[in-house]
């Protein structure tokens, strides 16, 4: 009997009339999270996922979800099945939504033209071309994904080539999270950008989206924009965060050669109000999938207006990058007496930034091919990346994965730190250093460690930006 009235409850449940449906193309980093937080927020509208990648699909919807963020699981939890959904049928789905974020990725191009610095598009062309040839009603269709400028007229040029009588709609609608605290960032964002077209349908469109956001967020935090400021401001504004990193680790180097400490000068700097002390922190670099991809279409797209010198200045922000890693495989190489054949050294932490999986675009992906390079034994130690660390490295003899980084240390001569996950923070230092080989050497590429207690206990520091503390 009981179960019964439960089932037709939930049958009831399921007929329900939704106010609006809301599709999204790509259930990666973005699309799954900020879905997830629309549907937990906006329980009228009905939410769907969809991916042509089954694997991820089928994760979304187990309990083994394909990315970590903190906060991600509970939240899918109590939306899944109600009014969040995660599905394969890409057409299907396409024809009953209303409104339709795209959040494909945009890779940089590995071929042809621009190989190497331009966006690669074929995702998104292919998702538009697929929008048009199953829609039968109008829909509004919402960049989610990273777009160079002006990518919303290709879309609409696709959109509504042929003979096709349906109406889109296009606005760009970036996503500024970042990676570790996706939840956080889009349950309480700094602002929501929306690009619309100038028109009595485009301001339609916007105030359809806007109404999605105004559920959470304040008024006063959504900004609407004509559509290219919207689409160049996400490319800036990752621009500008990675700048700040290639800057305070250009000084880094400086003070290395000074005995002046970047964390003092960074400290010192950050401190005047119109500049500010985030994004200050000296390391082995950014990593991630957006910075160096984005900066790289940014400077793309100068070079293609013409604006060559304003290309070199953004291209010198990777350029920096790639040199501040290597100056740290090649600090480990020099303290440990130029060579590192056979030498295991201990790799704390492999995903591009704590509190998150992901490995893309990581610096520990390069300090690995370089130390494997130089014929080094690799320990991997990561709470959350290993899986993706074992896809990315050559099944190698050298290199171990390691959850325990107790055993990761066993007989090693080295750490390197390159994510400053906080549990490397608290570890038994004084064990750690009797069970390695000696001289024992810590390379703490994030600053995150306490340098003076480990010289104590000791091992040879050296840190970022910082002179270094040697028993030698
Ligand atoms: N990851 C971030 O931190 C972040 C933050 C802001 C913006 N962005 C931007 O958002 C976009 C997506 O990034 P991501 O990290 O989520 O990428 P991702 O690779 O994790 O996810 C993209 C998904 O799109 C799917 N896909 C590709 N083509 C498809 C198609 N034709 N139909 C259906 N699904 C398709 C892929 O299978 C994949 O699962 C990029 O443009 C990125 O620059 C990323």
């Amino acid at each position: 009997m009981q179960n019964n009235f439960e089932h037709s409850v939930k049958k009831i449940m399921s007929l329900k009339e939704f106010k609006k449906k809301i599709l999204c193309i790509g259930a990666g980093y973005v699309g799954g999270p900020t879905m997830t937080v629309i549907a937990n927020k906006c329980p009228e509208y009905k939410v769907t996922v969809v991916d042509i990648s089954k694997p991820r699909i089928d994760a979304w919807n187990s309990e083994e979800l394909p990315i970590y963020e903190i906060g991600l699981k509970e939240r899918v939890l109590s939306s899944r099945g109600k009014n969040l959904f995660f599905s394969t049928d890409v057409d299907k789905e396409i024809e009953e939504a209303d409104i339709i974020f795209v959040a494909v990725h945009t890779p940089t191009k590995t071929f042809g033209e621009g190989a190497g610095r331009a966006a690669d598009l074929q995702f998104i062309e292919k998702t538009a071309r697929r929008i048009k040839a199953v829609a039968r009603t109008p829909k509004i269709v919402v960049e989610k994904s990273t777009l160079p400028v002006r990518a919303a007229e290709t879309l609409a040029t696709i959109l509504h080539s042929g003979e096709h009588e349906v109406r889109f709609e296009i606005l760009s609608n970036p996503e500024f999270m970042a990676e570790g605290t996706a939840i956080q960032d889009m349950e309480h964002p700094d602002r929501i950008l929306i690009g619309y077209n100038e028109s009595e349908s485009g301001r339609l469109a916007r105030d359809e989206l806007m109404n999605v956001y105004l559920n959470w967020v304040p008024r006063e935090k959504l900004i609407t924009t004509n559509l290219w400021s919207s689409e160049l401001s996400k490319l800036v504004s990752n621009a500008f965060l990675a700048q700040r990193i290639s800057s305070i680790n250009s000084i880094a180097a400086l003070c290395e050669e000074t005995e002046a400490d970047v964390v003092e000068v960074a400290n010192a700097v950050g401190k005047d109000s119109r500049i500010g002390s985030k994004f200050l922190r000296a390391g082995v670099g950014f990593g991630g999938s957006c910075f160096r991809k984005d900066i790289l279409h940014l400077a793309y797209l100068c070079e293609y207006y013409g604006l060559i010198e304003v290309a070199r200045f953004w291209e010198q922000v990777v350029t920096l990058n790639d040199y501040q890693i290597g100056r740290f495989v090649k600090q480990i190489l020099q303290a440990m007496f130029n060579t590192l054949v056979g030498k295991k050294i201990a790799l704390f932490g492999y995903a591009f930034k704590p509190d998150t999986s992901d490995t893309r675009d990581a610096p520990a992906g390069y300090i690995c091919h370089h130390l494997l390079k130089e014929k080094a034994k690799l320990s991997i130690v990561d709470p959350y990346a290993l899986d993706n660390a074992r896809t990315e490295l050559p099944g190698d003899e050298g290199i171990e994965f390691e959850k325990d980084p107790y055993k990761a240390i066993q007989g090693a001569h080295a750490i390197a730190l390159v994510t400053e996950w906080d549990c490397f923070r608290d570890l038994d230092y004084k064990r750690i250093f009797s069970e390695m080989e000696k001289p024992a050497f810590i390379f703490d590429g994030r600053n995150l460690l306490n340098h003076q207690a480990l010289f104590d206990i000791g091992f040879n520091v050296y840190a970022v930006g910082k002179p270094p503390r040697s028993h030698l």
